[in-house]
């Protein structure tokens, strides 16, 4: 049998993307997507690989220990790469349970399993969050030796399958990486996220609502350039590492929603200035140089990256009509009505 690839939360946004990438570029690899299929999960996007045979889905919760465990005794998976997770801040603000129950219940029993079935190497994706805020002076970068300092439910969330991760391999020698992305940006995001929710909005003449002054700073990467580092980190990484990931792509939020108000030939009008996120992190930046050092770059300049997934977003009008017209709805309303 050749390699097995185990990749949970592939109906997501970046787990979506990155399945379709490795199935393409991989096409000796056997790609097992695991998904429960939340709000978050969509198949849709993958009518294109689902022809391929080294597509495989698997339905199944990560925090459901039994199914976990029957699976990797069917299976023989070589790699886990660990991207399913509750990821969106403002849920975690007004139903911070799940967070706890997906992302560090789901963690612990992936790493249990992969444990007692034995793999070649666990990559757990973890995000910039873990290490909480910085200030607006241009000169200070997360490294990977920033404390982990989480001010959102979701961010303690995600520090905590951190050090899950990290004690799994220091206790039991399983072979880890831990990846910490900024923010990415690109085809299939969720329109709840910044980004897809201003382009979504702006088209259809809607307000956009920017939290506080929109001076909050995030370091934007395209999503793609996410993927080509885990697959490095996966491949190359050295066990028990952390590695920081982004592009040194620094935006106020307000310099990404007109960017988009501009680029779709809107008016700034469009602009509304709503209540602040509870604890919201002044500033991200990330600085990436342990992963270069693995010969990692990013592909993509931010104002090619933008105008592409705007046009993306054109192209697959379809795709976010249908998230935004169902359930989601009423999150939105249920968010903003306060
Ligand atoms: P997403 O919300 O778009 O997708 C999450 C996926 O996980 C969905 O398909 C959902 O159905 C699945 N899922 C949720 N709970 C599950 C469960 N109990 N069992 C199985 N599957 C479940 O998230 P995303 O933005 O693609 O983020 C993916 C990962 O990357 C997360 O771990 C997140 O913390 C991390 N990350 C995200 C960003 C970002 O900018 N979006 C940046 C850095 C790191
Ligand atoms: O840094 C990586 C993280 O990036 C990931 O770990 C998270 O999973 C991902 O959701 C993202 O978190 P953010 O909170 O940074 O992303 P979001 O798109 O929710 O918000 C980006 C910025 O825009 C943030 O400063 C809040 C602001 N914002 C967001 C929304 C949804 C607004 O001003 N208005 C909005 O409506």
């Amino acid at each position: 049998m050749g390699t097995e690839v185990l990749v949970t939360g592939g109906a997501g946004f970046i787990g979506g993307n990155f399945v379709q990438y490795m199935v393409e570029k991989y096409p000796d690899y056997e790609i097992y997507n695991l998904d429960l299929l939340t709000y978050a999960g969509d198949l849709t996007k993958h009518k294109e690989i689902e022809k391929k045979s080294n597509y495989h889905f698997l339905k199944a919760d990560i925090a459901d220990e039994k199914i976990i465990n029957e699976l990797f005794s069917v299976h023989n998976f070589d790699y886990v790469i660990h991207f399913a997770a509750e990821s969106h801040v403002d849920r975690s603000i007004t139903d911070p349970g799940i967070f706890v129950q997906t992302n560090v219940l789901g963690t612990q029993v992936l790493l249990e399993a992969a444990k007692e079935f034995g793999i070649t190497k666990f990559v757990h994706v973890s995000t910039d969050e873990v290490y909480g805020e910085l200030d607006f002076d241009p000169t200070t970068f997360f490294t990977e030796d920033t404390p982990i300092q989480p001010n959102s439910p979701y961010s303690a969330s995600k520090a905590s399958s951190d050090l899950l991760v990290r004690a799994y391999h220091e206790t039991f020698n399983l072979p880890v990486n831990i990846t910490r992305c900024s923010n990415n940006y690109g085809p299939y995001h969720f329109p709840e996220k910044l980004i897809p929710l201003t382009i979504s909005r702006v088209l259809n003449d809607q307000k956009v609502p920017v939290y506080g002054d929109g001076k909050n700073i995030r370091d934007w990467l395209h999503v793609i350039d996410h993927c080509i580092a885990i697959d490095l980190v996966m491949h190359k990484g050295e066990n028990g590492e952390v590695y920081n990931v982004g592009g040194h792509n620094e935006r106020t939020n307000l310099e990404v929603v007109k960017t988009i108000i501009n680029t779709l030939g809107k008016s700034e009008d469009l602009i509304e200035y709503v209540k602040d996120r509870l604890g919201h992190d002044k500033r991200y930046a990330i600085d990436p140089s342990k992963l270069e050092s693995l010969g990692w770059q990013p592909t993509y300049k931010f104002e090619t990256g933008i105008a592409q997934t705007i046009q993306w977003y054109l192209d697959n009008k379809g795709w976010w009509e249908r998230i935004i017209s169902g359930e989601y709805q009423n999150y939105f309303e249920n968010q903003y009505s306060k």
